[in-house]
């Protein structure tokens, strides 16, 4: 059994980014330029904002932030993400979830240029990804193909189990599993018998924010294991693999911390690297 370390493959990642804007951003050239918008005082988004930005420092990437408060306006943040969009030294906007309840998620991802959608979350990327032919795949989802593959993972022809269907992960990393040519189940919080599905899969992927749902007795022997959910209880960070007795069981498992979420930064990284290269045209 494996225990997959997210932080090796992150910091991986990091470099590589950082190596190739080093290449390709050579004076004059500006180097790419990302975008961090959050509305409110979430504690968490601030600890991922804050995360973001010093990525954003060791792959030299220049990052731009934007913090309003809690009350601000549907309308202000329409205007500021217009005035993003049309900035020419910014590559990628990110507007982090959750946003305050009198703001609709729809509208400001909508607003985005889908040629800035670092996230992949506009309708017109997540048409794409469906289609098989993806401009931005959202970043988690993403994290968890590379860590598949940096651990020699075959995907081909396997059972996978997607525990969730949020638009953040669940679907978008269905989709990827398919485009990879997995054979893929979507489970949610209405699947009848989500312990028929578990016990079929050869990968599971659980992102359903429910701490230590999936058991070991619920895996199959040798399965692949990747927990995406982060739940605090009692001041620690849970996943929703019961992670001893998953483990007893796994050939592949990520651990709750430092499994897939150094991913999710790490791939923004890449995804505002791709945006900077096809906004200017070259190859990615
Ligand atoms: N909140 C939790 N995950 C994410 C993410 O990947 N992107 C954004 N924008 N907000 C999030």
């Amino acid at each position: 059994m494996t225990v997959i370390d997210g932080k090796a493959v992150s910091a991986k990642v990091k470099a590589e980014v950082a190596e190739e804007i080093k290449k390709l951003c050579r004076e004059p050239e500006r180097a790419p330029g990302l975008a961090v918008v959050l509305v409110g005082e979430d504690p968490a988004s601030q600890v991922y904002v804050r995360n973001k930005k010093r990525a954003c420092e060791a792959c030299g990437i220049n990052s731009f932030e934007y913090l309003l408060s809690a009350g601000e306006s549907e309308e202000r943040l329409l205007e500021l993400i217009d005035s993003l969009n049309r900035d020419e030294s910014v590559d990628g906007i990110l507007v982090q979830m959750p946003l305050p309840k009198h703001i609709s998620p729809a509208r400001v991802t909508e607003s985005i240029d889908p040629y800035k959608d670092v996230d992949g979350f506009h309708s017109q990327n997540v048409g794409l990804l469906t289609q098989g032919t993806p401009r931005f795949a959202p970043c988690t989802p993403l994290g968890v193909m590379r860590l598949l593959a940096e651990y020699g993972v075959e995907v081909k022809g396997k059972n996978c189990l997607v525990v969730g269907r949020s638009n953040i992960v669940g679907k978008p990393m269905s989709a990827l599993l398919l485009a990879a040519d997995g054979t893929v189940t979507t489970a949610h919080s209405r699947t009848a018998d989500l312990a028929f599905h578990t016990r079929n899969a050869d990968i599971i992927v659980a992102a359903c924010g429910r701490p230590g749902m999936i058991t070991g007795d619920m895996v199959k022997e040798g399965a692949v294991l990747i927990d995406v959910g982060i739940t605090r209880v009692d001041g620690a960070l849970k996943g929703d693999l019961d992670f001893d007795s998953c483990a007893r069981k796994a050939s592949f498992i990520t651990p709750v911390p430092g499994g897939v979420g150094p991913m999710t930064i790490a791939m923004l990284m890449r995804n505002t690297l791709r945006s900077y290269k096809l906004r200017k045209g070259i190859e990615v």
